[in-house]
C-alpha cells in the first residue's frame, strides 16, 4: 500500500503521500521513539545520525546472522540464483480446505533470489500454489510505497490467511490462492524481508525496479518449470500503479525479443494506484470537493496551487532528477492542504477517521512475523522485517511524479489486458477525478470506443458490488463500499473480479446484473 514521507534535509516537512510507512517497523528500531513522526503526516527533521542509523538497519545492511540454510548458501559464489523452501506456517488453523495437510499438500514456499544485476541484493518472495487448480493462472503482486512490504497484502487483503489476535492464522475463503498461483514479493530492496549489504542496490526509478522484478520472474520459472505455460498476470495497488506498468512492459519487451524464458503475460491490473501524476493530482480537490471533505471556497483557494504542481511535473517529465524533488514537493503540497481542511480523515478510506501513524492497525503483522517460529519457517533469519521503509521511499522520490500511463498503449494494443479498479472511498488515489481521468485521457486505439461504453453493473451474489467500463482489453471497475485497499474491504468481490478477468468473463458476468442497467458492448 502506500506512503509517507521523509525529511530530506531540502524539504522540510515533506508531507507525505502515498505510503504507509515505517512505524510498522518499531521491533527493528531502538531509536525509534525522537525519529516518529508526531502524527501521520509529517516527519520533523531529525538527527542526522540517528537517521542514518535507523536507515541502515531498515536497509538490513549488515544481516546479524549469517547462520540459517538460506542465508550460509549466499556467501558462496557458487550459491544457486534461487533459495526456496516448503513450509507451513505454525499456528496455522487447520480448516475443510486444509486438514492435516502436509508441507507437500499446501505448495506454499517462501525464498530468496539473489539479484542478478545488483552487488548483493536479495529478495523475499512468497509463492502460494492455488488451492483450486495447478492450472490456474500464475498472479504476482506488488504492494506499493514505495517501500511496503506485499506481507501487508498477505494478511491483510488478498492472502491465504488472516492473522487473528492470539496470533494464529485463519484460512481466508476470499484469498487469491482460490483462482490463482499468488507470488508475493518484497521489493525494492530494503522493504520487507528483501535487503542488501550493499547501498548502491537501492532503487530510484522504474528501470531498477522492473529489471530486478524481470530478473525474478525468469529464476522463478526456471525453478517452477511446470508453471511456466500458465496465464500469468501482474497485480497491485498503490504506488504500484508506477511498478505494474514499468513490469509489464518490461515483460513485453523481454518476450518480444526473445530474451530469456518467454513470460506468457496475459493482463495487468492496477488497484487505487497512482500512474498518471499529472492528471491525479490536479483533481484531488474535485473529489475533495464532490465528496464534502472541503468547500467550495477551500477548492477554489486550493486549486491555485494547482499549475506550479502541473508546471513542475512538466520540468520533471523533461529534466528528470532534482526537477522530480521540486514537483514532489508542489505537488503533495495539494494533498496535505486538503487534508489540513479535511481534519482527521483516514484518507485511504474516507469513511474512517485516521487512527494511528498508519490510519489502520496492522501491527499484528509485525508481532506475528517476528516469532521465532515463524521466522525459522520461512528461513529468514534474524533478518529485519520492514513493513514500509523510508529508505527506499526516500530512494525513489524523483521517481513520484513521473507519468508511467505513457508505456500502458503499447501493450493493450497488442492485446494484454488492462484492468483498472479503485475503491469508492479511497481518497489518496482516488477512482474518479484521479484514475478514470487518465483511463480516460488515455490515448490508444480503443479510447474513443472505451469512453462510449456503457457503465454495467459488476453483481457479485445479486448484489451490485460495482461499476464496470470496458472495452477490448481495457477495463474500469470502480467498486462499491471500499477503500483504498479494496480486497480488505471486500475480499468476496474482489476475487470474482480476479476470477472473472483472468478467465475472461469481467464483462459477461456482468452481464447478469444489467436488467437495470445498459446493454454491454459486445467484445
Ligand atoms: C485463536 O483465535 C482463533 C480465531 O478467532 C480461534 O479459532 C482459535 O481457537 C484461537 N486459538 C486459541 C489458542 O485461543
Ligand atoms: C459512467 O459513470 C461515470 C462516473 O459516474 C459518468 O461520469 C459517466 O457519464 C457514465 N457514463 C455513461 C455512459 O453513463
Amino acid at each position: 500500500m502506500e506512503i509517507r514521507i521523509l525529511s530530506l534535509p531540502m524539504i522540510i516537512c515533506l508531507c507525505f503521500i502515498f505510503l504507509l510507512f515505517s512505524h510498522l517497523s518499531s521491533a527493528t528500531t531502538t531509536t525509534t521513539t525522537t525519529t516518529l513522526p508526531t502524527d501521520g503526516l509529517r516527519f520533523n527533521a531529525k538527527s542526522p545520525s540517528l537517521q542514518a542509523e535507523k536507515l541502515i538497519r531498515q536497509l538490513n545492511l549488515f544481516p546479524k546472522d549469517a547462520t540459517t540454510e538460506v542465508m550460509d548458501n549466499y556467501y558462496s559464489s557458487a550459491a544457486p540464483k534461487l533459495v526456496e523452501k516448503s513450509f507451513k506456517f505454525p499456528n496455522l488453523i487447520e480448516s475443510s480446505s486444509s486438514s492435516g495437510s502436509s508441507v507437500e499438500d499446501l505448495g506454499h514456499h517462501a525464498g530468496y533470489y539473489r539479484i542478478q544485476h545488483s552487488h548483493a541484493a536479495r529478495m523475499f518472495y512468497f509463492f502460494f500454489e492455488s488451492r483450486n487448480s495447478k492450472k490456474d493462472p500464475v498472479v504476482i503482486w506488488l504492494t506499493g510505497g514505495p517501500g511496503c512490504s506485499s506481507e501487508l497484502a498477505v494478511f491483510y487483503e488478498n492472502g491465504p490467511f488472516t492473522i487473528s489476535d492470539n496470533m494464529s492464522l485463519v484460512w481466508n475463503d476470499y484469498g487469491w490462492d482460490k483462482a490463482s498461483n499468488l507470488i508475493y514479493v518484497d521489493q525494492p530492496t530494503g522493504t520487507g524481508f528483501s535487503y542488501s549489504s550493499d547501498k548502491r542496490d537501492l532503487r530510484q526509478n522504474e528501470e531498477g525496479v522492473s529489471n530486478d522484478l524481470h530478473d525474478f520472474l525468469q529464476a522463478f520459472f526456471a525453478k517452477h518449470p511446470q508453471f511456466q505455460n500458465n496465464d500469468f498476470y501482474i497485480t497491485g495497488e498503490s504506488y504500484a500503479g508506477h511498478y505494474i506498468p514499468a513490469f509489464a512492459s518490461r515483460v513485453h519487451k523481454g518476450n518480444k525479443a526473445k530474451e530469456g524464458i518467454h513470460i506468457n503475460l496475459k493482463g495487468f491490473a492496477i488497484g487505487n494506484g497512482l500512474t498518471n501524476p499529472a492528471i491525479q493530482y490536479k483533481a484531488y480537490t474535485d473529489y475533495a470537493l464532490k465528496m464534502k471533505l472541503i468547500q467550495q471556497s477551500d477548492y477554489k483557494s486550493i486549486n491555485q496551487m494547482i499549475p506550479e504542481c502541473e508546471r513542475t511535473i512538466e520540468l520533471c517529465g523533461t529534466n528528470g532528477g532534482e526537477d522530480c524533488i521540486t514537483a514532489y514537493s508542489a505537488c503533495t503540497a495539494i494533498f496535505n492542504k486538503i487534508l489540513d481542511v479535511a481534519g482527521d480523515i483516514n484518507y485511504y478510506d474516507i469513511r474512517k477517521q485516521c487512527e494511528g501513524n498508519l490510519c489502520y492497525d496492522f501491527s499484528n503483522m509485525e508481532k506475528f512475523l517476528n516469532q521465532k517460529s515463524v521466522r525459522d519457517a520461512l528461513g529468514v533469519g534474524n533478518i529485519d522485517f520492514v513493513s514500509c521503509s523510508p529508505t527506499v521511499y526516500e530512494a525513489m522520490l524523483m521517481d513520484w511524479m513521473k507519468n508511467l500511463e505513457v508505456g500502458i498503449p503499447a501493450l493493450v494494443n497488442d492485446g494484454i489486458k488492462l484492468l483498472i479498479y479503485a475503491g469508492e472511498y479511497d481518497l489518496i488515489c482516488n477512482w474518479l477525478a484521479g484514475n478514470s481521468n487518465w483511463v480516460h485521457a488515455m490515448e490508444w486505439s480503443g479510447q474513443q470506443d472505451f469512453a462510449r461504453a456503457p457503465n454495467v453493473s459488476f453483481v457479485v451474489d445479486g448484489t451490485e458490488a460495482g461499476l464496470l467500463k470496458s472495452h477490448g482489453p481495457l477495463s474500469f471497475l470502480k467498486v462499491h463500499n471500499a477503500g483504498h485497499m479494496v480486497p480488505m474491504d471486500q475480499p468476496k468481490a474482489a476475487l470474482e473480479m480476479l476470477t472473472r478477468w483472468t478467465q475472461g468473463r469481467l464483462t459477461e458476468a456482468a452481464a447478469v446484473g444489467t436488467e437495470h442497467h445498459h446493454l454491454l458492448t459486445v467484445l
